[in-house]
């Protein structure tokens, strides 16, 4: 399918690996001008060059006010306005509520949710009044089945599930969609690092602590990260101008709810 999006501009961030490097490969496949950033220029210079097609590295530690205040113009200094823009970061720590201090809970809510608060206010208002923009959040399946262990990052994606939902309200007459979506478990750097952190808690193997994820999932296996930049790109396209203000589950079937 043609996503007509060829050509649109687009900052993707934590996007030297993982889910938000799928998702920059996914969009500069479908000809769409690509900047993408993340904390070390080393890291997103190599990935900028895997993607290829002119794409633009960036540096940018979502914990750093000025930086992440700067980035949307810096992308849009090298590309042009900004048509859509993914906002990526990587996971809070896990562990158990008693385990985070007030610092770590407030550290959490201000990468996700600040991060996304000040990429959105810089780019916002030139989509609106182009009528014409994307913006997509990656969050985590757990925002919608809450996982035990996982507190920082289940508090903060749903804080930022519910700053998109309002924004998605509020900007939807201008031909802006906002969006978030859940990645479920998918083979990327994070896996390593969260089986990694359960094995040495629980005594287990990394391998059997991925086999038991496996296992909750109905399709019976981990994502791949370009699964996942599908649905991503797809929520970026032309024709999904009547989706708006979701969070999407890409899980393989792992939540069990109805929503
Ligand atoms: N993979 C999964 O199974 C899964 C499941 C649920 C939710 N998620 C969530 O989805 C998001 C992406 O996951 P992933 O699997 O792609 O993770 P990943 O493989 O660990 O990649 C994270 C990316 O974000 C960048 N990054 C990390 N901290 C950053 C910061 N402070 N500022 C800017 N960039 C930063 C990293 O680049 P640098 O190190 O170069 O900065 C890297 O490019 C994460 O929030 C993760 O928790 C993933």
């Amino acid at each position: 399918m043609d996503l007509k999006i060829a050509g649109r501009t687009a900052l993707v961030t934590g996007a030297s690996g993982g889910l938000g490097l799928a998702i920059a490969r996914g969009l500069a496949a479908e000809g769409v001008k690509v900047a993408v950033s993340s904390r070390s220029s080393e890291r997103i210079e190599a990935a900028a060059e895997t993607i290829g097609h002119g794409a633009v590295p960036l540096v940018c530690d979502m914990t750093d006010h000025k930086a992440r205040a700067a980035l949307v113009d810096e992308a849009a200094s090298r590309l042009g306005p900004l048509d859509i823009l993914v906002i990526n970061s990587g996971g809070p720590p896990s562990g158990p509520f008693e385990s985070h201090d007030d610092r770590r809970f407030a550290a959490a809510l201000d990468e996700h949710l600040g991060g996304a608060v000040a990429l959105t206010r810089s780019a916002l208002p030139s989509m609106r009044e182009r009528r014409w923009g994307r913006i997509l959040t990656i969050t985590s399946c757990m925002l919608k089945q809450p996982a035990a262990g996982m507190i920082l990052s289940n508090v903060a994606r749903a804080a930022v599930a519910a700053f998109v939902k309002t924004c998605a309200n509020e900007s939807a007459r201008d031909g802006v969609t906002v969006n978030n979506l859940l990645p479920g478990y998918t083979l990327t750097g994070r896996i390593a690092e969260l089986s990694g952190q359960m094995a040495e808690t629980t005594g287990r193997s990394a391998g059997d602590v991925i086999g038991d994820w496996e296992a909750q999932i109905p399709v019976g296996r981990l994502g791949t990260p370009e699964e996942f930049a599908a649905a991503a790109a797809f929520l970026c396209s032309e024709q999904a101008a009547y989706i708006t203000g979701i969070s999407l589950s890409v899980d393989g079937g792992w939540n069990r709810g109805l929503f």
